[in-house]
């Protein structure tokens, strides 16, 4: 694979990843306001762990001497029901998996 589709590809996942940090700490704030404490802290756990693989992403990509774009990949889902948020957070894992392998 050459270093600018490897680039493309890791912008790609940084893209990914900065839509899950936007969309857990969507949750999160929610969550809170709901008084779902306990829920609200995983989701900003959660949204701090794709974070840090956000870093691992464009520490590659500086690597390769690329630009990272920093362009989340979707606008966040507007849900206020906890089960409907974790549907999709299931959903959105599975789907970063299946992308993984
Ligand atoms: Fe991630």
């Amino acid at each position: 694979m050459n270093k600018e589709k490897s680039i493309e590809l890791l912008n790609k996942a940084v893209s990914e990843e900065l839509t899950a940090i936007h969309q857990y700490m969507y949750f999160h704030f929610v969550l809170d306001d709901l008084g779902y404490d306990l829920l609200a802290s995983v989701f900003k756990k959660i949204a701090i762990d794709e974070m840090l693989h956000t870093e691992k992403f464009a520490e590659r990509i500086l690597f390769l001497d690329g630009e990272i774009e920093m362009k989340p990949a979707s606008e966040i889902k507007h849900i206020r029901e906890p089960e409907k948020m974790l549907e999709i957070a299931m959903k959105s894992e599975e789907e970063a998996i299946i992308t993984i392998f």
